[in-house]
């Protein structure tokens, strides 16, 4: 049975719009409820179109002073903020467990990595330099001529998140883009608002200008076409689904964009892998919070030579899981609503009709779904192919590398693959034919470390983050050329 809290203190959060905390004239709100709980333990502002105007404007407006201030300076306000989410994180942790039911111990995990994340980001820009280019080094070309190349802010950034990280991939976007000269609109995921709005708290202490950074909340079904089309944004870095990010990006007209969306990351293990260790890599990587995240492992494609062998200890690894509560430490916890356990039982459902084993799993109590393995899985079942965004992982045997390396690029995805093998040349043979923007060798996918490119290519994604990634994509090349009289 799940844990609790016998009485939750329901506030109204307030929008953040020029440095002040306002609520919105539409006078309408949105319940957000906790997964686990299963009572609404906040409202948030559902904002009009004239408010999102405004809010934009006070944006275009301060941006203009913030790029004109030192990088020095834009350091100090960075660092202050880091230091105040550090001071926070016991606070906002509470709220990313009640709000998204990640575990305590990871929701603080998240706020002391983002506080990190800041100050690498600021050390990263102060140490990026720009070039010169001498003009006689191309033919005909002058010694008179000097370019001097530098990179300057590109004005508003619309910085969208997803649920599941909702201060860790928030600050991956506002943090980039303020130290380089940019304000910012944060349209935080309506079920991960109250987060972003605890981040912002911490913000709001350090003081920064008026109107640099202002958070809006509202449904992305209601205000997001209207944001994304909107004259004022110069810039959208977002995170989430593939379809909400195919949708946004046919309407957002010629601005940069970064879109890292959805994955389904296949784990290959191939005949002479050490089986316990990818067995243990495996799991951690399929069913840490539910496999809410981008990149689980979403499939095993496993040389059948060995296959019964890693499905008897992949099982053994899913017994020893914690399943319940995010209160009580679990790993594996109820899906962020009943929608998103529906659609995973739905493959789980669509797989065991068409043949596929349940070696262990396939039990659900509400939104909590236990961690499920499918053996057997083949390539005309739904769970071959679509993202669960839950702890469901299936099994799909192959007869050789090729075999891996062709289902792993039939895949709409490519964010990450993970190859476990002792086979060092093999390793770099299958990494090289994988179609994706990363590959581990003998890992579970992840992201981090923060600095790393993370990088989705085909339906996973366009354009790359990782701090220094970030910090260019919002950012422009600026050449300006020196004449000399000679
Ligand atoms: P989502 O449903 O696509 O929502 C993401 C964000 O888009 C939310 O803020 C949402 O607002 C907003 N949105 C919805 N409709 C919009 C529109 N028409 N215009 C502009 N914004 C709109 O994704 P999610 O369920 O929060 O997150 C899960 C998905 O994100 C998974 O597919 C996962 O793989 C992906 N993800 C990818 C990465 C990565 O780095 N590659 C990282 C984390 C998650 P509302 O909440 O108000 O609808
Ligand atoms: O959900 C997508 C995140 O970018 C995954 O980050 O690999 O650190 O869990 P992570």
């Amino acid at each position: 049975m799940l844990a609790s809290v016998s009485a939750i203190k329901v506030t109204d959060y307030k929008f953040y719009v020029n440095g002040q905390w306002k609520e919105s004239q539409s006078g309408q709100t949105i319940d957000i409820r906790s997964p686990y709980l299963y009572e609404v333990m906040g409202r948030v502002q559902a904002i009009t179109k004239e408010e999102v105007d405004e809010a934009i404007g006070f944006a275009r407006g301060a941006q203009i002073e913030w790029a004109e201030t030192s990088l020095q300076e834009r350091a100090k306000y960075l660092y202050k903020w880091a230091d105040e989410l550090v001071n926070m994180q016991d606070e906002i942790a509470e709220i990313i467990m009640t709000e998204v039911g990640k575990g305590l111990k990871d929701a603080k995990n998240e706020v002391v990595r983002t506080a990190d994340f800041i100050r690498y980001t600021v050390e990263e820009a102060l140490h990026m330099h720009g070039e010169s280019m001498k003009g006689d080094s191309f033919p005909g070309g002058s010694k008179s001529k000097i370019a001097m190349i530098e990179r300057v802010p590109l004005g508003v950034v619309l910085a969208i998140s997803p649920f599941n990280y909702p201060v860790n991939l928030s600050a991956a976007k506002l943090a980039p883009a303020l130290i380089a000269g940019n304000a910012v609109i944060f349209k935080p995921a309506t079920q991960g608002a109250i987060s972003g709005i605890k981040m912002i708290e911490a913000l709001h202490k350090a003081e920064f200008p008026k109107g640099l950074v202002n958070l809006i909340t509202g449904r992305g079904s209601v205000i997001g076409d209207y944001l994304v089309e909107h004259k004022g944004i110069d810039m959208i870095s977002f995170t989430g689904g593939t379809n909400t990010g195919a949708h946004l990006a046919k309407k957002a007209a010629m601005i940069p964009l970064v879109l890292e969306l959805g994955g389904k990351d296949p784990g290959i293990v191939r005949e002479d892998a050490d089986l316990v260790e990818a067995a243990k890599q495996i799991i951690s990587g399929a069913f840490s919070y539910s496999g809410q995240r981008c990149t689980a492992i979403k499939r095993v494609l496993v040389h059948e030579s060995i296959a019964d062998e890693l499905v008897g200890i992949l099982k053994g690894e899913i017994e020893k899981l914690a399943v319940g509560s995010p209160e009580e430490g679990n790993t594996v916890v109820p899906l962020i609503d009943d929608q998103s356990a529906d659609f995973v039982q739905g493959l789980i459902d669509d797989a065991i009709e068409r043949g596929a084993t349940v070696v262990i799993g396939n039990k659900r109590e509400r939104n909590l779904i236990y961690p499920t393995l499918l053996d057997h899985v083949t390539e005309d079942m739904s769970a071959a192919w679509e993202e669960p965004f839950g702890p469901v992982l299936p099994v799909i045997r192959v007869s050789s590398d090729e075999e891996a390396i062709n289902i792993a690029n039939k895949s709409e995805f490519g964010l990450q693959a993970s190859v476990f093998t002792k086979d060092i040349n093999k390793a770099f043979a299958i990494a090289n034919k994988i179609e994706t923007g990363s590959v581990q060798i003998n890992g579970r996918t992840e992201r981090g470390p923060d600095h790393f490119p993370f990088i989705g290519v085909k339906g996973s994604g366009m354009g790359a983050q990782g701090i220094r990634r970030s910090i260019e994509s919002m950012t422009r090349e600026k050449v300006t050329v020196l004449n000399l009289s000679l």
